[in-house]
Order: C-alpha cells, then sequence, then structure tokens
C-alpha cells in the first residue's frame, strides 16, 4: 500500500491537516498514513525542527503532506533551528527541486479576488518554481561584524546549468499537456544568474522543445502582468525567490492564499512533498477560522502524482468544486464557515 506521511507542524498547519485526516480517511482504506511533528512543533519536542528520523520516514514514503510551519514564539531561535530551516531541509534532503504551484480560480470564486471578475475569470496557471538551488541555498551567507564596526549580511545566488535545465524540462513537459506556452522569469538584465538561465533555457527550448512556445520576461515585469492580465500565463517557470513571490500573488488571484496547494517533485519516482503555499498564519491560528482547502488540495495533487490515484483526484477535486458552488466559504473568501465546517462541505459533496 502506498505511504503518506502527514507533517502538520505549526500554527494554522494541524488545523487544516486535520480536515485532509478526514478527507482521505472518507476517500481510502488502502493508504498508510504516518504523522511527525515538524517545524517548531518538532524544535519543542526534540530541539529540532526536522529530526533525521521524520527525514528518512520522508524518503520513504511516497508522499509527504505538509500543513504549515514557523510563527513569533520561534523568531529569536538561531537560523538553522527554526522552523523554516527545517522546512528546507526537508525539501533539499528529498531533493524535491520542481515545485508546482498551480493557480485557478475556480468559477464560484471570480469574485472572492481582488481583481474585477474580467481579469481573473478562468484563469488557470501554473507557477513552476525551482525548489532546492538559488539564494535559499547558496553560500556564503551569514551576517558579519567588520572591523569599523558596521554590520554586513550576505545571501548568495546560485545556479549550475544542470539546476536549471532540469526544472525548466519540467515546465516544458507540463506545458505539452496544457496550453503549450513556457514563460521564463528572471532578472537577465542586473543579475549573472539570471542571464545564465535565460541561456540555458532558451538552450533546452532550442533542442528537446521547439513545438513549445517560449517567453522571457523580467521578473518584475512579471509580478505587473501577473496582476495586468494573468491569463496570457499558461506555464511560468522561475527561480526559489522569484517564484516564491509570484506564488503569493498569484494566490491572492485566486481570491485567497487559503485556495493555493503545491507539489514539489524530484527524480520520476521519488516521493513528492504536497504543502500549501500558505504559512501557519498566526494571526488566525487555533480559532479554527482556517481555509482548509489548499491543504485538501495538496492531498488532491498527492493522489494524482505520488499515490497513483488520479481517480480518486478527480472526485476530490469534483467534491471542492461542488462545495464552492453550493456556496461554502471561510471568512478569507468572505464567507462565515470554520475550517471544520469547510471540511464537512467537502465530505458532503464527495461522490
Ligand atoms: P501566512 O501565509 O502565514 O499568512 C499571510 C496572510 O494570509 C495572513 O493574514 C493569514 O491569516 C492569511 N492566510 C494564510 N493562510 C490562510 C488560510 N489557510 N486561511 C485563511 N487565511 C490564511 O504568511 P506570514 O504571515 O507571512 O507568515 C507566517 C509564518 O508562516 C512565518 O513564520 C513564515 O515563515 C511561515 N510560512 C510558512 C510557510 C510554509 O510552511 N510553507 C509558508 C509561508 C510562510
Ligand atoms: C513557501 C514559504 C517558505 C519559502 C518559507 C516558510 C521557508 O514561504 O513555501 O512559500 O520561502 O519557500
Ligand atoms: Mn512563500
Amino acid at each position: 500500500m502506498p505511504r503518506l506521511l502527514l507533517l502538520p507542524g505549526d500554527g494554522i498547519g494541524p488545523e487544516v491537516i486535520d480536515e485532509v485526516k478526514r478527507v482521505a480517511e472518507r476517500l481510502t482504506n488502502d493508504l498508510v498514513v504516518d504523522e511527525r511533528p515538524f517545524g517548531g512543533a518538532s524544535y519543542e519536542a526534540a530541539g529540532a525542527p526536522l529530526t533525521d528520523a521524520a527525514l528518512a520516514e520522508a524518503r520513504a514514503s511516497d508522499a509527504v503532506l505538509m500543513g504549515a510551519v514557523g510563527g513569533p514564539r520561534w523568531a529569536d531561535v538561531t537560523r538553522r533551528l527554526r522552523p523554516e530551516a527545517g522546512l528546507l531541509a526537508l525539501r533539499a534532503g528529498m531533493q524535491v527541486y520542481a515545485n508546482l504551484r498551480p493557480a485557478i480560480c475556480y468559477p464560484a470564486l471570480a469574485d472572492a479576488s481582488s481583481l474585477k471578475r474580467e481579469v481573473v475569470e478562468g484563469l488557470d496557471l501554473m507557477i513552476v518554481r525551482e525548489l532546492t538551488g538559488g539564494v535559499y541555498f547558496g553560500e556564503p551567507r551569514g551576517v558579519e561584524t567588520l572591523a569599523n564596526g558596521e554590520r554586513r549580511g550576505v545571501d548568495t545566488q546560485v545556479y549550475t546549468t544542470h539546476e536549471i535545465e532540469r526544472v525548466a524540462r519540467v515546465a516544458f513537459e507540463l506545458a505539452r499537456g496544457r496550453r503549450g506556452k513556457v514563460t521564463s522569469a528572471e532578472k537577465s538584465n542586473v543579475m549573472e544568474t539570471g542571464q545564465l538561465w535565460r541561456e540555458v533555457v532558451s538552450e533546452l527550448h532550442a533542442r528537446d522543445y521547439a513545438d513549445v512556445a517560449l517567453e522571457h520576461m523580467l521578473a518584475d515585469n512579471a509580478a505587473m502582468q501577473l496582476v495586468k492580465n494573468p491569463r496570457q500565463f499558461d506555464v511560468l517557470v522561475t527561480d526559489n525567490l522569484f517564484g516564491d513571490i509570484l506564488s503569493d500573488e498569484a494566490a491572492q488571484l485566486t481570491g485567497s492564499m487559503g485556495m493555493l496547494p503545491s507539489a514539489a517533485l524530484g527524480a520520476p519516482g521519488a516521493p513528492g512533498l504536497y504543502e500549501p503555499i500558505h504559512g501557519s498564519a498566526p494571526d488566525i491560528a487555533g480559532r479554527g477560522v482556517a481555509n482548509p482547502l489548499a491543504a485538501i488540495l495538496s492531498f488532491e495533487m498527492a493522489l494524482r502524482w505520488s499515490l497513483g490515484r488520479p481517480d480518486l483526484a478527480e472526485r476530490l477535486s469534483g467534491a471542492v468544486q461542488a462545495a464552492l458552488e453550493g456556496g461554502a466559504r471561510t471568512a478569507d473568501l468572505g464567507g462565515s464557515l470554520g475550517t471544520r465546517q469547510m471540511g464537512d462541505a467537502v465530505l458532503a459533496a464527495l461522490r
């Protein structure tokens, strides 16, 4: 039986993962589900945000589903022990270099977006974010004190050709099954890594994917185009940092941060890491009001991409759409349902 490891994490993480558990129990008995503390919860329990045992279990699972990590409680913890460091170590340890972040504006939610209905209606865009390289992992990094007493902070943006090529390949392959267009976003006008990114993507395109339309766009312009005319995009491939920022922007196009799932994939056959793109939302944690749909839709992606059950994924996405069409709305979508009630609405719509 396929194995799913749940990492609820912190803040609203456990609240939204609880709803995933209910959905999973209803959908299938053919899944071995295990659970471990992660992030701040793991730091409290075991002194580290990701234990060796948790990473080993993640790598031995078919899919890992995370809630969210982090929060003000751990703001002063040394960086390598912070909840977020556990997440980066998990991504690196699982070698999940391609992060698929689909932004779909469900018809029922077109009015929940802060943009006009006519701009977002029908939006179906796939951001492919490079996830295990770039400035998130580059060395040197750190804060040092200079001889004159000033302090100096350093982060390093670094990419090798193979890191760029393998994530671009994922984008081109996805585009072939969609509307056949890839937009690659970087800052080749000012950054060396951006220049290399553009060259490597162009070369790969010419060599293996000439049937796909390729467009290069500077990342700042991409941020603007996303709110001006988001439907011009099909697949948007970009680096780790730009992908982080542009995917939060895309989330809001769909109505709320609480709607966007993600799948992080590595080599074919290796386990995938699934996570809502939102964080632990300390401002609403503990109140039972978080939207669980990003987490539920992340489970849907796991069924599709790692657990070999596209049939169940179809049923689940149908239920989410039906619940929304039936008027189910959490507070972030302008409604009054709590987390559990939104879970109830999805369960009630499962066919
Ligand atoms: P956040 O995504 O947690 O919250 C941003 C805003 O969106 C908040 O107003 C929050 O209430 C709202 N929101 C987020 N998810 C929601 C949901 N499911 N339903 C309703 N509203 C939702 O971002 P932040 O406040 O910048 O970060 C908080 C903490 O989370 C930080 O410690 C950060 O590092 C961490 N974080 C973790 C992840 C992750 O675990 N993958 C992602 C982003 C941020
Ligand atoms: C995300 C988050 C993470 C990131 C943090 C919590 C490390 O913002 O998954 O989008 O920056 O990648
Ligand atoms: Mn983010």
